[in-house]
């Protein structure tokens, strides 16, 4: 009783005729890269997949060099891992070296993948909007309900979260945490609504395609229909 559903948001891409707003979708790429980043990766994303929300070639060369790509290999000077540099092709890398080293970091929870997250969540982009807006202090009546239910050291309450603790502190917590470049405001239900745009867009980039080949072939099967029903009309014309 005390996990919620997510909020309602209006978002662009809504209903069936819905597009996404590519200014939109820049913008969270923006949160991803200055805030989601330093701890989720996106696995099933290329640096070139940018394109597809507006960026040029040379943007995405640009933005690509902001990321090392670990190589297998270790240098013996250091014992770290190698890098090298990006190419347009390679994906968003994983930002710990492996999962011991990202539990050891974030308090023993390994931050997920976040390309399909919109998809594996129950109203996903609702969801992560509601998850990241959602952080506040315990209910009164939920400790007097549950006095063993108190959040955990390390841990933070949301009621979004299925199981009400999450090892993720709030990521989005002031107004400009990011400069946004078109103008718009960045407030935290902004950039909230944002990086739930574009992480929908990460799970579903052929979400417009895909409704408007469901639009052409609901036409076609319209127009079928008719030129069936006059075909059988004027077959059994005479007959009748
Ligand atoms: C989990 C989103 C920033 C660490 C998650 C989940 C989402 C998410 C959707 C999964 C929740 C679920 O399983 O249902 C984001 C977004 C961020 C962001 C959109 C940027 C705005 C960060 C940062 C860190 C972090 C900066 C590290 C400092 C984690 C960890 C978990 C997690 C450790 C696993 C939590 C658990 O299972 O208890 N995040 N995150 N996240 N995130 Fe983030």
């Amino acid at each position: 009783e005390f996990h919620l559903p997510p909020k309602e948001v209006a978002f662009s891409f809504n209903g069936p005729l819905g597009h996404y707003d590519r200014q939109q979708l820049q913008r969270g790429f923006q949160v991803y890269k200055e805030v989601c980043s330093a701890c989720h990766s996106l696995k099933f994303v290329s640096f070139r997949d940018l394109q597809q929300i507006g960026y040029n070639e040379a943007e995405v060369k640009a933005i690509a060099k902001q990321w090392a790509i670990k190589t297998p290999d270790v240098d013996p000077a250091t014992g770290e891992m190698s890098t090298r540099d990006p190419v347009p092709a390679d994906k968003f890398p994983k930002p710990f070296a492996n999962n011991v080293a990202a539990a050891a970091a974030n308090n023993n929870a390994i931050p997920p993948d976040l390309s399909l997250m919109t998809k594996a969540r129950h109203h996903g982009s609702a969801y992560v909007y509601s998850l990241l807006t959602g952080y506040q202090p315990q209910p009164a009546e939920l400790l007097k309900k549950f006095p063993d239910a108190a959040t955990p050291p390390g841990l933070n309450y949301n009621p979004y979260f299925p199981n009400l603790n999450l090892a993720m502190a709030q990521p989005l917590v002031a107004e400009g945490q990011v400069t946004y470049t078109d103008g718009t405001k960045p407030t935290v239900d902004q950039m909230a609504q944002d990086i739930a745009a574009f992480l929908t867009w990460t799970a579903e980039p052929k979400l417009e395609n895909r409704r408007s080949a469901g639009l052409a072939a609901l036409v076609f099967l319209a127009i079928a229909t008719g030129l069936a029903y006059a075909a059988y009309q004027n077959i059994w014309r005479d007959k009748k």
